[in-house]
């Protein structure tokens, strides 16, 4: 990613997700999808897919086939499934995502290690491909699960479950770890615990009222961006815009 992010002089990741259409208007919502990709591709890194499009068109013969597009174009690819069932589950759901060409894809530490997400972590090392965990989310309810103060599982100390998230990015040795442009603070925070070690993956930004600036100058190393660019007029000028202003950063 961070190769990919240099020589495309861009840390955004484009969210190509799109409102629910009727089966019968599947067809132009993947041709849509394809034009948003192919005229924001010179001002982004990577695209990560979401239930948007997997859930109309599947993997394989679906999905793929623009996932395919975005290698061509040079971009990294993510699926942002959120794994966070059992380990024989989440190794399916790995597998499928990962035989789909996924580069990375996200996942819920809550769910723990043993049977929880040590056999994803396999998958991906097999498989030389990336694991992203959720550490603080972006939306307005985060603090009820994220922002919780919980008792550590081995020490028996009260800690915030983000902290402690964040602590198992390290100790997993994540590839990244989402933290919502939304709470700037938390993204400083967080930054502090993993430094340069796991880079943070920032949603929220522009429809969610996450700001570019404040996210990227506490920390955040990727930005990702959805509806402020797939629903704009242009999309292509507003990739470029927030590029550029991240740019500045
Ligand atoms: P928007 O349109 O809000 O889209 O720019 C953001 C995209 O990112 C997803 N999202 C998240 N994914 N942790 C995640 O793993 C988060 O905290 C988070 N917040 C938003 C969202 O579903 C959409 O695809």
């Amino acid at each position: 990613m961070e190769q990919t992010a240099r020589n495309k002089e861009s840390n955004i990741v484009l969210a190509l997700d799109f409102p629910f259409e009727k089966s019968e208007n599947c067809g132009s919502l993947f041709s849509k999808a394809e034009h948003v990709l192919e005229v924001v591709q010179p001002y982004i890194c990577a695209v990560k897919f979401n239930r948007h499009l997997i859930l109309p068109f599947g993997t394989f013969n679906g999905v793929q086939e623009l996932v395919e597009k975005a290698h061509d174009m040079e971009l990294m690819t993510i699926m942002d499934c959120k794994v966070n069932d059992i380990g024989s589950t989440n190794k399916i759901i790995a597998e499928y995502y990962y035989a789909a060409g996924f580069d990375a894809l996200t996942a819920n530490p809550f769910v723990g290690w043993k049977e929880g997400l040590e056999p994803v972590f396999d998958v991906a090392h097999r498989m030389q491909r990336g694991v992203i965990l959720l550490v603080y989310m972006s939306h307005k309810a985060a603090k009820e699960g994220y922002g919780q103060t919980i008792r550590h599982s081995e020490t028996a100390e009260k800690v915030l479950q983000y902290v402690s998230f964040a602590e198992k990015a390290l100790k997993w040795s994540a590839d990244g770890a989402v933290v919502g442009a939304t709470y700037p603070e938390k993204i400083r925070e967080i930054h502090e615990i993993l430094k340069e070690t796991v880079p943070i993956y920032s949603p929220g930004i522009g429809a969610q009222g996450g700001e570019t600036a404040a996210a990227l100058k506490a920390g955040a190393r990727y930005l990702i961006v959805g509806r402020a660019i797939t629903r704009a007029d242009k999309p292509a000028e507003a990739a470029k815009n927030i590029r550029d202003t991240a740019r500045r950063f």
